[in-house]
């Protein structure tokens, strides 16, 4: 396993849309591990691979305090989504920064696991937060497009609290 180097915003490849995964190989499963690593690391609750300069289907997300619940998703769609929130938000493209952004409650999931198996997924509260801020980058989108109101600096926040 190996530390990636995650790219900030303003590199182009994190605009890029994210090609689909047609079978597993030993490189993505190192390229997997690596995220996990790279996002436990940097302290972030997600990671896509974009975000280590690879255009692949591939998201890493963990929302667990303990930090030992990794979850895989390859190829994830949203199939399902309901319900509405608005919290805040960062990411480790766009460091030091955070924003409000509404998202929706509750998401339904369809992706591969490592195996490649089909899975599903139901997500909600935070975790389809992170969920839908992962599955944007595979798109070429940052959350800060959909921000609303100010980007803050999160120590800003902290003296609001
Ligand atoms: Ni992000």
């Amino acid at each position: 396993m190996a530390l990636r180097k995650i790219r900030i915003q303003g590199d182009s490849v994190l605009t890029k849309t994210a090609k689909e995964i047609t079978g597993m190989t030993g490189r993505l499963r190192t390229l997997a591990q690596d995220m996990l690593e790279t996002m436990y690391e940097a302290e972030g609750v997600g990671l896509a691979a974009p975000q280590v300069g690879i255009l692949k289907r591939i998201v890493v997300i963990d929302v667990s305090e303990e930090r030992n619940q990794p979850v895989v998703l390859i190829n994830p769609v949203i199939t399902e989504a309901d319900g509405e929130q608005t919290g805040y938000e960062g990411c480790l493209s766009v460091p030091g920064k955070s924003g409000l952004v509404t998202r929706p409650m509750h998401v339904h999931v369809k992706a591969r696991n490592l195996d490649f198996e089909e899975i599903e997924l139901e997500a909600e509260g935070f975790f389809a937060r992170a969920v839908c801020h992962e599955l944007d980058h595979l798109d070429g989108h940052l959350y800060v497009e959909k921000v609303e109101g100010e980007l803050l600096d999160p120590s800003e926040l902290e003296e609001e609290e």
